[in-house]
């Protein structure tokens, strides 16, 4: 947001002027106070409600297993998905690291999507924590289905790595938060069933499948033999993620997670946050959702875009025309107060979340509507 300087409206010399210019210089002054940020829905700062539940948590050490506010998150989480236990881990990244550690020997190959969070993102943490390679297959907006998967799965031959695991990624990051359809899930499971292979879900924004998709966790957890699920995205937690399946895995993860350094003393403090979040925040994501609608449909017929990914959830990603690079135009927006991120040279995203006001929406749709 352009600032008008003193140095401009000393240059008139007319109090006509002078009026005007401070009236403009208001106007800026106060539009520039309209900050949205769509960078991530990881961007969210908690609330006051969830301050106070987390200042009044009871808290122990959680090391000794003995917070009750972690004990009380980790049931929670686990009943909401029917899976016999769950563990609160400081990020999303630790719980599919955990996840993979305990469902592969170092030499095993792990299969998901070429633009997956794991294998893109995580740090080549599966090569680094488990000894592990990825099989990436290309995928449809970040879904792989059952036909590729049987396909890449290695025969019993010394030459090859053993196929031990599949990830999907429901909702998918770089998909622009597309979702799976439940019948493809059920023909991935089949396929690992068959095959003996164990399947993981990175659900960080599986709570927006769930909203989006009208589906239940339960059925979620009846399918996978782990999922972790993110509390620091959508959900508006500062920290945090959970990691689920059958009590022998969670015993296991645990171990895992103290290697990895992520043994935490009074986490409940972080837990109770979680408690909140899933009590309280998960129905709103269909507000992020109509509101990512809402933004795809005015950035779809703007110069600058080549095309938008369809939206399912609460990321929209387009392609921007070779005229306008997307930082260029993520630069553009951020000087009128619209933060975007360009996740390519032409690539934009915008994220919807809980920190994002009416106002905001307002203000960021008047501004996509008047870039030039
Ligand atoms: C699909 C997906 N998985 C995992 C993560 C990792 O979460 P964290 O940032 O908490 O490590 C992210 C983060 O954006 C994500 O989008």
């Amino acid at each position: 947001m352009q600032w008008v300087h003193s140095a401009d409206w000393q240059a008139t010399n007319k109090w006509k002027d002078l009026r005007q210019a401070r009236k403009k210089r208001f106007y800026f002054a106060n539009c520039s106070m309209i900050i949205a940020d769509f960078r991530s829905d990881t961007l969210t700062r908690p609330s006051p409600a969830m301050m106070k539940a987390m200042a009044s948590a009871e808290v122990g050490d959680d090391v000794f297993e003995e917070d009750p506010t972690v004990n009380r998150l980790e049931i929670l989480a686990a009943s909401k998905f029917g899976m016999e236990a769950s563990i609160f881990c400081a990020s999303g990244t630790m719980s599919n690291q955990i996840a993979v550690k305990a469902h592969t020997q170092p030499g095993d190959e792990v299969i998901c999507a070429i633009n997956a969070h794991v294998y893109i993102y995580e740090g080549g943490g599966i090569a680094f924590n488990s000894g592990s390679q990825c099989t990436p297959l290309i995928s449809d907006r970040g879904r792989i289905n059952a036909t590729q998967i049987s396909l890449a799965i290695n025969p019993d031959d010394v030459h090859k790595a053993r196929t031990s695991l599949v990830c999907l990624e429901n909702t998918s990051n770089r998909g622009g938060g597309s979702c799976y359809q439940m019948s493809d899930i059920k023909s991935i499971r089949a396929v690992c069933d068959d095959q003996n292979l164990a399947l993981h879900l990175d659900g960080a924004r599986l709570f927006n499948a769930l909203i989006a998709k009208k589906e239940s966790a339960e059925e979620y957890g009846r399918i996978f033999d782990s999922i972790s699920v993110c509390l620091n995205k959508g959900l508006g937690c500062p920290i945090g993620s959970l990691l689920l399946g059958k009590k022998e895995f969670i015993r296991q993860a645990r171990r895992i997670r103290k290697v990895f350094g992520g043994g935490m003393r009074q986490a409940g403090f972080m837990a109770a946050c979680g408690i909140y979040a899933l009590e309280n925040n998960v129905e709103r994501l269909a507000i992020d959702h109509m509101r990512a609608s809402q933004i795809a449909e005015v950035i779809s017929s703007k110069s600058f875009t080549k095309c938008v990914m369809p939206v399912e959830t609460n990321i929209v990603i387009l392609e921007t025309t070779s005229e306008f690079p997307a930082q260029y135009v993520s630069e553009c927006l951020a000087k009128k107060g619209v933060r975007t991120i360009a996740i390519a040279s032409n690539q934009l995203r915008f994220v919807t979340h809980l920190d994002i006001t009416d106002a905001m929406m307002n203000h960021s749709l008047e501004i996509i509507r008047d870039f030039k």
